[in-house]
């Protein structure tokens, strides 16, 4: 397999039951210390499954594809972080990179006086974009990411409304929770001071689904024009759905046709996850806007807005119009993410995409008489599951396995997004324990 590995990975070793008595001890004082809503969705996700124990671990440290709670057990890591440790734990060369910056400059002064390790990462993530004159404008969230490429398309346009999907997620600070399709509770509480002019469109599943949403959105933007339609590529929190093949580059052409803009959230499925840099240019989309997020700093905080020289040219305006922050585009995390670009420019890229569909294949393989959904992109991988209560059962039988996995749309899909680097046999031990525990479920 072309790319590089991690050396260090190893299987699960669990040798105290998940939470064992530290992660519960641990996990006590954080129920007391953090924002409640955090102990009230463990409590419902529990309650869900039918278990009283709303503990989860607590992590210690990580090597590679692996990660150590405080009670030493050691577990295969297929969440990496929610997909930002795309080199995995501990050392790396994104890791390196950041120390290095960090005995030399580790804060600028964002727009003020900004530092060469950024001026190199600019250059580097305009040139991504397939024409001339593309401009970069840095966060430290997918959120912030979003919102700067919803201002952008809002100054370029001159208008507000949006075009966004059912089950989508696009982060939950103000702008992009508006556009939030994912769950409904997110957004109520706060929808009077959110965008009202967001129409939600479902995420088509197959072709003439695809074919049917086009259409759409483009009766949807002839009614009332719109500044920009936001899509993923992969629907992916919202349970990892591709989109169909020609989906994305219908999508721009309509859009184009009534002077919409397009928007590729690519905070997931960027910089090697789905097998691309940009998944959207591999499918034929050329977005107005790209946003890079999550992987990019391959674990340090990084986002990306980057947009066609057209549309970022609305911030060119006079006055002070302008989309800034203490920490954006910080040194320590530009230095991480041109490392992190050099790994997924390297052949990560292409080996999340082998490795990803040598994945699907032995889940298939698998849980073939299981029927269950398996879908995915490289190394963003869905196993959809017959209900909520049936997914966050597994993830935790999972867990008692070794095995780190998050849920996606309801709780039904377990969304499988290790380390780009992940050992190919370390990885090739999940499918069969995913069928033992589903076996067992039955
Ligand atoms: C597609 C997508 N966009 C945006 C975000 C928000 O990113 P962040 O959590 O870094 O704000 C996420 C997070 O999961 C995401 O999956």
């Amino acid at each position: 397999m072309a790319g590089t590995a991690s050396a260090t990975d190893e299987p699960p070793l669990v040798i105290a039951p998940p939470p064992g008595p530290r992660s519960r001890e641990v996990g006590a004082r954080l129920a007391a210390l953090e924002c409640p809503a955090f102990e009230e969705r463990r409590k419902a996700r529990s309650a869900v499954a039918g278990a009283d124990d709303a503990h989860g671990i607590v992590l210690a440290r990580g090597r590679g594809s692996n990660l150590f709670d405080v009670d030493d057990n050691r577990y295969v890591d297929l969440a990496a972080g929610f997909g930002a440790a795309i080199l995995g734990h501990g050392p790396s060369a994104a890791h390196d990179a950041a120390r290095a910056q960090l005995d030399v400059l580790a804060q600028g002064l964002g727009d003020l006086y900004a530092s060469d390790v950024k001026a190199r990462l600019l250059e580097r993530l305009a040139a991504i974009y397939p024409a001339p004159g593309a401009r970069v404008l840095f966060g430290q969230s997918g959120a912030d990411a979003l919102t700067a490429a919803i201002k952008t398309v809002t100054l370029a346009t001159g208008r507000s409304g949006l075009i966004a999907f059912d089950g989508a997620y696009h982060g939950l600070s103000y702008a992009p929770l508006a556009a939030c399709g994912l769950k409904e509770s997110f957004r109520a509480p706060f929808a009077e001071q959110l965008n009202r002019d967001v129409t939600f469109v479902p995420y088509p599943r197959d072709a003439a689904q695809a074919a049917a949403i086009v259409e759409r959105i483009g009766a949807l933007l002839d009614e009332a024009p719109k500044a920009a339609v936001l899509v993923e590529p992969v629907l992916g929190r919202g349970g990892v759905v591709p989109a169909p093949a020609g989906f994305l580059a219908a999508l721009g052409e309509v859009a184009r046709r009534s002077g919409a803009l397009v928007i590729a959230d690519e905070i997931w499925t960027g910089c090697g996850r789905s097998g691309a840099l940009v998944r959207s240019l591999d499918e034929g989309l050329v977005p107005d806007v790209i946003c890079l997020g999550k992987g990019l700093g391959a674990s340090l905080p990084i986002s990306a807005c980057i947009g066609s020289a057209e549309v970022m040219g609305a911030w060119a305006r006079g006055g002070e119009v302008v989309h800034t922050s203490t920490h954006a585009g910080a040194p320590l995390a530009c230095a991480a993410a041109l490392a992190a670009l050099d790994a997924v420019d390297g052949g990560l890229a292409r080996r999340a995409a082998a490795l990803g569909a040598q994945l699907v294949h032995a889940l298939k393989a698998a849980l073939g008489g299981l029927a269950v959904e398996v879908r995915g992109l490289g190394l963003l991988v869905g196993v959809e599951l017959h209900s909520p209560a049936a997914g966050i059962s597994a993830c935790r039988a999972l867990l008692a396995r070794g095995y780190v996995v998050t849920l996606g749309g309801r709780g039904e899909v377990l969304v499988i997004t290790p380390p780009l680097t992940i050992d190919e046999g370390v990885l090739m031990g999940f499918p069969s324990a995913l069928a033992a525990v589903l076996v067992e479920a039955t």
